[in-house]
């Protein structure tokens, strides 16, 4: 695209944005499936190595595809933002080889031994696991409260000036609980806390956690970014340009966290249509909700788009719509959850979400087998909870499957 028309639209920038010229003039960018790259001359290699010139040297380092994402994601997560001075929000993204290896990054680059993490008790597993079982070898911790309630928030930051990042994920993983991301990002800059979240559930075209003053955001790029389960894959963003040049940077680089060009290609053209996809994934999950909460097999729906959802609120002041994931509980318990899953025939049976087929999984026989009934059931996974992530079918084949398998 040219550089002159600045993109008045979000799926303009889905689209175009960043997307350079190719000198062979492909259409789209091809992948740079090279491990290195070469010089002229040892001058040039020089230049290179010492900063002085701009260019590739290393795909761990970097390549021509992770760029394209990383600025096509930092236009998407900056779209329509303007710092206090007026002037556009600038942020720098780092493409990673997963969600956790840009949570890794993220976490890595801005504690030290005795800082602590204060986040709410719904979190992905994997973020939870490395809070919990993996940083607390390097004396990293995390405080854990219902971040729902300002209060508890408020009282641990009051309690323990150790508190150096608020940690937010919202809409969570797996019980699709919301966590108001402005009111909390202003208690945090109260405490001079860094304050990152997690946006895979809703991406930008729902939510831009910058908009509330955050100072960096994380993606699992797998899931809705990414649209057709094809590359695991994740981003760290941030607004403090040379730290994320350099810290950051640096801890991609050690780490040897980066992607691979195949996986940033496919990322790039299915963030093409992520608006689209939104639009379709949101539209049927909220039909689906309301079928289902109306269904004599099932005793609850968790879903941030029905009225009488605890987060419904929150969800609907920061997200434009409440997104594609919900869960909902059925009456035969166990057994009714494994009978429920083998009649599916369109939808499919499986973990993770955001692909354009409606993906299921019943966490107590899959994901959270190994959990402890009275541990699962803590955080809502009761025995007869199934998870959902909407797709882009034609609704009425979502609601026909969904109904023949609750029979
Ligand atoms: C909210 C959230 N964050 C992070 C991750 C981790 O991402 P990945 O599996 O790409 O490492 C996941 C994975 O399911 C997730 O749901």
């Amino acid at each position: 695209m040219s550089n002159k028309l600045s993109l008045s639209g979000f799926d303009s920038v889905l689209v175009h944005a960043e997307h350079a010229k190719d000198p062979n003039y492909s259409h789209l960018t091809p992948i740079y499936a090279s491990s290195t790259f070469v010089y002229d001359d040892a001058e040039q290699g020089m230049r290179r190595f010492s900063g002085e010139e701009k260019g590739y040297i290393y795909s761990r380092w970097g390549n021509p595809n992770f760029t394209e994402v990383e600025r096509k994601l930092a236009a998407m997560e900056s779209f329509g933002i303007n710092n206090p001075d007026g002037n556009p929000l600038e942020l720098e993204a780092l493409l990673h080889a997963s969600g956790m290896a840009a949570i890794t990054t993220l976490l890595v680059m801005n504690l030290k031994a005795g800082d602590k993490v204060l986040t709410h008790y719904s979190l992905y597993g994997g973020t939870e696991e490395i809070l919990r079982n993996v940083l607390p070898a390097f004396n990293i911790t995390p405080v854990i409260v219902d971040l729902r309630d300002i209060k508890q928030a408020q009282e641990a930051l009051e309690r323990d000036p150790s508190i150096r990042m608020l940690y937010l994920e919202t809409p969570a993983n797996p019980t699709i609980q919301c966590v108001d991301i402005e009111l909390l990002s202003k208690l945090a800059k109260q405490y001079n806390c860094i304050v990152a979240c997690d946006n895979t559930f809703a991406t930008p075209y729902l939510q831009q956690p910058f908009r509330y003053n955050v100072d960096f955001v994380v993606h699992s790029t797998t899931k809705f970014l990414n649209g057709h389960g094809t590359a695991i894959g994740g981003v760290l963003l941030g607004k403090d340009i040379e730290k994320m040049r350099s810290k950051a940077y640096t801890l991609r680089k050690t780490l040897g966290g980066n992607s691979n060009p195949f996986d940033a290609f496919l990322l790039i053209n299915g963030m093409k249509t992520l608006g689209l996809r939104m639009e379709r994934h949101c539209s049927n999950a909220q039909e689906v909700a309301k079928f289902l909460n109306s269904h004599p097999a099932v005793a609850k729906v968790n879903y941030n788009g029905l009225p009488d959802h605890p987060d419904h609120a929150v969800a609907m002041r920061q997200m434009k719509y409440p997104g594609a994931m919900m869960s909902f509980e059925l009456k035969k318990g166990f057994q009714g959850g494994v009978d429920f899953m083998n009649r599916l025939q369109m939808c499919t049976r499986t973990v993770s979400l955001g692909t354009c087929d409606t993906l299921l999984c019943h966490p107590a026989s899959m994901t959270h087998f190994s959990v402890p009934k009275e541990a699962r059931e803590k955080y809502g996974i009761t025995d007869g909870l199934i998870r959902m992530s909407v797709g882009i079918e034609n609704l009425e084949d979502i609601l026909a499957d969904l109904d023949q398998s609750l029979a």
